[in-house]
């Protein structure tokens, strides 16, 4: 969790990696800082709190060199401190690190022996401190040597006091890619940190490490031989990456919503007016004989993949069986031959994801992954990938990558039923014209954020709310919820409507503001006997449903509405406003909507 960044060229280093940064400010944000090689000395800034504390502190034009490494941590191993905050320095050896050092508790006796002081409670400073032991005067083989002994997961950016024209780095199970420029090259956790400079990238695999000088990079596997590589080039702009003029990224990303599902649908539609799942063409052949189909994720990723579920087994009749990363990769599944796995994940990068992912491809199962970043873990280890084209997504909470995850599995989910028969030629034809038409009705959610906003003003300071649905509002009311819980703040629960009478009723009082979400009008009936449970109990109820729907605005105190459409694909409209109502919450309670407290964007720890 955690972002590094590391420069070499010709400009001056701090401004550098202080921009870049602060795009890698949603990997964590209790502390940075950067260490600079003024040509005789690495000299290290560091601050507790968010970037700008150590840009106010340090002001970037005013630290001098052209080379350097940057850090903005999301703490794992001792408290959020100076102290504990990266840059780590041991000797003339200077090290930043993404990841966690798994057996740094046994290493440290060990190097502590050998007479190195340690003096913060970090495990990177075990690697500082290896990279020294190991060090001769040659940087690549230090690392290599230090690296062979670190277990875990670590992307690690290294200067030495000795070159200052030289930056090493490596990756094991951490991401790191490298960025080419004119005179000048980087690296860093992720491309929004050097897309203004560059968009030539190398993806590193683990293992890899890499010298950077201003005129070249030299690329090496774990054994230390040289190996080449094919330059990524990054489609995506800079602008992409940056705000635009709106107050947060939440609601910029929210705003995206209809481009992304635009983009995410419209290259899987052929010639013929067909689906097209070519892109995973091996899971597409195993329709006829698939005996399970299991789909994992963590967060927001499980709750699509829950949404998943039901769609499939409604419209395909196949079982699916859907986890948390975290179980599945634990819990022995039974997952085998003849079995698919749906792995989902924004980032691609989600350490139990990935671990699940692992689980799954041992076990024998054809695994494909949904993931929204070219070349990250997930799609490189995956045997297809059927990417979400949402974009770059900054913000902690996750708006139009879950879009564009629902539309994915609204994709493949109904051209896997065609192909077993689980729908016929005419529902087809009727669900891919439904879902071409949802990136225009979701621009109609959100031109109706007034009323969103209205709602969210009044109702800012609930201190209870329960989201509640019935068959796909179910999971889409463990999501609606999430949204709450991560941005607000706000105690939010999802509750399947009808368990509120086996127990769930009992926390309800007066205020407590019930969100339902009645998109599933088959079951329309049964949601409203459930809300009048709650209204006769003094509840305010906030409804979501389809335009029209006259039973949902009578017995809802405020209703919002969303375009009509088919049922099954009406929770990509209801997600929008959910996600407006939970950001519009936020702002009016004064929070930091794009770095809520304790969360990072990417969990590539444990
Ligand atoms: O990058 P991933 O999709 O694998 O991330 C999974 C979760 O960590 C993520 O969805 C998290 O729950 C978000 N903060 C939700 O908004």
């Amino acid at each position: 969790m955690c972002g590094i960044v590391g420069y070499v060229g010709e400009r001056n280093a701090a401004p550098i990696l202080m921009k870049g940064l602060e795009k890698l400010e949603y990997r964590g944000y209790d502390s940075a800082g950067i260490a600079v090689h003024d040509g005789k000395n690495v000299n290290i800034y560091k601050a507790k709190g968010r970037l700008k504390v150590l840009e106010e502190r340090y002001p970037p034009s005013e630290v001098a060199g052209v080379l350097g490494i940057g850090h903005t941590r999301w703490a794992t191993h001792g408290e959020p401190s100076e102290l504990n905050s990266h840059p780590h320095v041991s000797g003339r050896i200077a090290v930043v690190h993404n990841g966690i050092i798994e057996n740094y508790q046994r290493l440290k006796p060990w190097l502590e022996e050998k007479g190195f002081n340690f003096i913060s409670e970090t495990d990177t400073e075990v690697a500082a401190h290896l990279v020294n032991h190991f060090y001769e005067g040659n940087l690549l083989r230090a690392l290599k040597k230090a690296v062979a002994l670190l277990e875990g997961s670590f992307a690690l950016g290294v200067l030495s006091a000795d070159y200052p024209d030289t930056l090493v780095a490596v990756r094991k199970a951490s991401p790191l890619i490298v960025g080419i420029g004119d005179n000048e090259n980087f690296i860093a956790s992720d491309i929004p940190a050097i897309l203004e400079h560059t968009r030539k990238v190398y993806l590193l695999d683990d293992g890899d490490m890499v010298v950077l000088k201003k005129n070249d990079v030299r690329l090496y596997n774990s054994l230390g031989e040289r190996i080449r590589k094919e330059i990524f080039h990054v489609t995506w702009d800079a602008d992409m990456a940056e705000k635009g003029g709106w107050a947060h990224f939440m609601v910029k990303e929210i705003n995206e919503t209809p481009k992304v599902l635009h983009d995410t649908l419209l290259p899987r539609i052929d010639e013929n007016g067909r689906f097209s799942l070519s892109e995973i063409s091996g899971f597409a052949a195993m329709a006829g004989g698939l005996r399970r189909l299991f789909i994992i994720g963590c967060g927001t990723a499980y709750n699509a993949a829950m949404m998943g579920k039901y769609f499939i087994e409604r419209t395909a009749r196949i079982p699916v069986e859907v986890d948390y990363a975290s179980e599945f990769r634990y819990r022995k599944p039974l997952i085998g031959r003849g079995d698919a796995c749906i792995v989902i994940s924004q980032s691609g990068e989600t350490a139990d994801t990935l671990a699940a992912m692992r689980e799954a491809k041992k076990r024998g199962a054809r695994v494909v992954a949904i993931t929204n970043v070219v070349g990250s873990s997930v799609a490189r280890e995956a045997d297809e990938v059927f990417y979400t084209w949402a974009g770059p997504e900054i913000a902690v909470a996750s708006t139009k990558a879950y879009s564009a995850q629902l539309m994915a599995l609204f994709i493949i989910g109904t051209e896997l039923a065609f192909r077993v028969g689980g729908i016929d030629e005419e529902q087809y034809s009727a669900m891919l014209s439904a879902l071409i038409k949802i990136p225009e009705q979701v621009q109609r959610v959100l031109d109706n954020v007034a009323r969103i906003q209205q709602v969210a003003a009044e109702r800012f300071n609930a201190k209870n709310v329960f989201y509640i649905g019935r068959g796909m509002d179910c999971p889409l009311s463990m999501e609606s919820a999430l949204k709450l819980k991560e941005i607000c703040y706000t105690h939010a629960e999802a509750f399947a409507a009808g368990e509120l009478k086996h127990g769930p009723l009992a926390l309800l009082e007066r205020g407590t503001l019930v969100v339902s979400l009645m998109t599933e009008e088959a079951l329309i009936d049964k949601t409203i006997s459930n809300m009048i449970e709650c209204r006769t109990r003094s509840a305010y109820i906030l409804g979501i449903a389809m335009e029209g729907n006259i039973k949902a605005v009578e017995t809802s105190d405020e209703c919002i509405m969303i375009p009509r459409t088919m049922d099954c694909f009406a929770p990509m409209l209801a997600a929008v406003a959910a996600q407006l109502f939970a950001y519009y919450v936020a702002v009016q309670k004064g929070l930091d909507v794009d770095k809520p407290r304790n969360l990072a964007k990417s969990v590539t720890v444990e």
